[in-house]
């Protein structure tokens, strides 16, 4: 698979970088530890997941949890992960001719509507557990349970006590399950069973450049570096997603390097919109688009209560701002470092400056 190859990375070889983080995952896998891998959009999560249990030499099943909603979603996308891992199935459908519910076709499993979905997750869960070897299992986006975490969290203690031959990669970008599954409180039923945590960062500019190089030598073609440098520095930055898109534009659709970047921006900030609008939905609009305007550049606590009270024309109380604040940077769209504020990726950054008013 090239570089430029749009879809997440399977494998090692696929992946560009990321060495540490790989032998990381590989190592926690084989010694049955689970792990959470955050990070912003874009930035490699998925793939790190993929290619780690690929090294790893463990049967995995991946189980995508974007836009699903509820337990019953979580079953249909862990059926959906177990149908795409042929040998996996074979292995373990005996197991899951046992479960009630549960049918067991040629082409895979189909699961019939159920009043206990939960139960039946950890019934599959415990089929795969019984089997003589071991499995991994992805679960991809994992903030998208955020509702139905309590129960969630019930079972996966569960399946930790009694199947260690399950072992769980989470991978997601927001704080709100992440918490909870990272530093539970004593009463919560994983505390003392907290998976691993791997940040996953954007690359800096000499990987970014790096990577561009190489997806292009892939192609044989060799673009004006200064002008790849220039676009890394004002609107690339270091998002792989990004730059893949970028390199794709350019190597394979072969757009001008000035189209490259502008198709790229555009697109980047198509996603960003998608996400601030998705932030939105359910909070104070005006309130919180307003701060993220002020937030377009690094600012302290008070210059963001001043910049904020001049755009609303009155002040809004230390306790509401503070709420403001963290449901935007529990959200990942804006982080503090030292003693300011400001939202993290240019993307969003660059959509939030142009856009005359809130998307919706
Ligand atoms: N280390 C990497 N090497 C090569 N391509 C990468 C790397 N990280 C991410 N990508 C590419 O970037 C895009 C986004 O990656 P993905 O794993 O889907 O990110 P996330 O899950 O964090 O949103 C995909 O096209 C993927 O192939
Ligand atoms: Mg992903």
């Amino acid at each position: 698979m090239p570089l430029f190859d749009l879809g997440p990375k399977e494998s090692r070889r696929t992946l560009y970088g990321r060495d540490a983080e790989v032998e990381t995952l590989v190592r926690l896998i084989r010694n049955g530890r689970w792990s959470v891998i955050l990070g912003p959009r874009m930035v490699g999560k998925t793939s790190l997941a993929k290619a780690g249990a690929h090294q790893s030499g463990v049967p995995s099943v991946y189980v995508n949890l974007w836009g699903v909603k509820g337990v019953d979603g979580l079953l249909d996308a862990l059926g959906e992960g177990i149908n795409s891992n042929r040998p996996l199935l074979r292995r373990v459908r005996d197991a899951l001719g046992r479960i009630e519910g549960l049918n067991v076709l040629g082409t895979g499993i189909t699961i019939a509507p159920l009043n206990r979905p939960l139960r039946t997750v950890h019934e599959i869960l415990s089929a795969l557990g019984g089997a003589h070897r071991r499995t991994v299992i992805i679960v991809d986006e994992v903030q998208e349970l955020a509702a139905s975490s309590g129960a969630l969290l019930k079972l996966l203690a569960n399946v930790f006590n009694t199947h260690p031959r399950v072992t769980f990669v989470f991978t997601g970008s927001v704080f709100g399950l992440i918490r909870t599954l990272l530093a539970p409180a004593t009463s919560s039923p994983l505390f003392g069973r907290s998976p691993v945590r791997i940040d996953l960062r954007p690359f800096d500019r000499e990987e970014a450049f790096g990577f561009l190089e190489r997806g292009f030598r892939e192609y044989g073609v060799s673009p004006d570096p200064e002008v790849v440098r220039r676009s890394i520095e004002h609107s690339l930055d270091g998002s792989p997603g990004w730059l893949t898109y970028y390199g794709n534009c350019v190597a394979v659709q072969r757009m001008a390097l000035a189209e490259a970047e502008r198709a790229t921006v555009q697109e980047g900030r198509k996603v960003a919109r998608s996400e601030v609008a998705h932030f939105l939905v359910g909070r104070d609009a005006a309130t919180h688009w307003t701060a993220l305007r002020v937030l377009t550049r690094p600012v302290t606590w008070t210059e963001l209560r001043s910049g904020l009270a001049a755009a609303r024309g009155s002040r809004l109380n230390d306790n509401s701002l503070a709420n403001v604040l963290r449901s935007l940077r529990a959200a990942g769209l804006v982080e503090r470092s030292a003693e300011t504020y400001q939202i993290g990726d240019p993307m969003v950054r660059g959509f939030v400056r142009e856009a005359r008013r809130p998307p919706g």
